[in-house]
């Protein structure tokens, strides 16, 4: 009897390799798993995250999607990051770690997770680690860091349209939604949602202004993250600047090594 299909997000529409290129079957990682997904903005993580989530069937957590579920449902944690997120500004270490630590604790995350966004600053890193300790002491598995030059990360980040409930990201030239015909000027009207025909927003930290302190702050506060993993020999890069095929069958190999 062959496995089940695995299931996946219908929008989730790259092909699964289920074999290494020498023919050896693809086996998932036993054990917790936490993996982090790591880049710039614009680098890739928001598209790759859902498929290595239902790759390895745990949950994906991304604080950018997060802090802005919380920000337009205007709780408290959504009231303080709202000014710095707008700005392209890191949210303070104390609000971030305490929404990914205790939503850490909840049960769909007992086989661990897939971390996109987090952590971005070593504070943020260490109190990981000191959370992951502190459960017969788990570590993290694996950190997959998308590399992708600047110049790149604007055109990307200049053409994404979002749909705002499910986080699903789409672009003007290189990942168009059904809904844009040939020739066509993206607007609401024509960027709408694969899946549920709703309109596409422009996110509001997409801007030139926001992009250029979202990418200093990457190369100040958040590059240095990788430094902390390395020493631990999970680090696996990954070159984002090709095609999405291309970066999801590197992700592949990432996580079979
Ligand atoms: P967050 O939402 O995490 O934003 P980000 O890190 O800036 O990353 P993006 O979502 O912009 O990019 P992505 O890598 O997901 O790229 P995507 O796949 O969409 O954080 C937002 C804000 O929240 C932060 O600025 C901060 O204020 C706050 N925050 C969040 N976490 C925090 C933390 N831990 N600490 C403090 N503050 C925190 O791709 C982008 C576009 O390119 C898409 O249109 C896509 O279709 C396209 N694309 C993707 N791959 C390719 C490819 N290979 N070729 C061509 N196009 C591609």
């Amino acid at each position: 009897m062959t496995d089940p299909e695995p299931s996946w997000p219908l929008w989730v529409d790259l092909p699964l390799r289920r074999t290494h290129a020498d023919g050896r079957p693809r086996t998932p990682p036993l054990g917790r798993q936490i993996l982090i997904v790591f880049g710039p903005p614009g680098s890739g993580k928001g598209s790759h995250c859902p498929r290595v989530s239902a790759l390895l069937g745990i949950p994906h957590l991304s604080t950018g999607d997060m802090l802005r579920a919380a920000v337009a449902a205007g709780t408290e944690t959504g009231l303080k990051a709202k000014e710095a997120m707008q700005a392209g500004a890191l949210v303070t270490d104390d609000l971030v770690v305490a929404v990914v630590v205790d939503r850490l604790a909840e049960p769909d995350c007992e086989n661990g997770c897939v971390l996109d966004g987090f952590p971005r600053t070593t504070a943020q890193a260490t109190a990981l680690d000191d959370a992951l300790a502190r459960v017969n002491g788990q570590k993290v598995t694996k950190v997959i860091a998308l590399e992708c030059p600047d110049a790149a990360l604007a055109k990307r980040v200049g053409g994404r349209w979002v749909h705002a409930e499910s986080g699903r990201s789409y672009h003007v030239d290189f990942k168009k939604p059904k809904s844009l015909r040939d020739g066509a000027v993206a607007t609401p009207e024509t960027m709408r949602d694969d899946e549920t025909g709703e309109a596409l927003l422009k996110r509001a930290d997409d801007t030139e202004e926001a992009l250029a302190t979202r990418l200093s702050a990457y190369h100040a506060q958040s590059a240095p993250v990788l430094a902390h993993y390395h020493t631990t020999g999970c680090v696996a890069r990954v070159d984002g600047d090709q095609t999405q095929e291309r970066v999801w069958e590197a992700i592949e190999d990432a996580l079979a090594a």
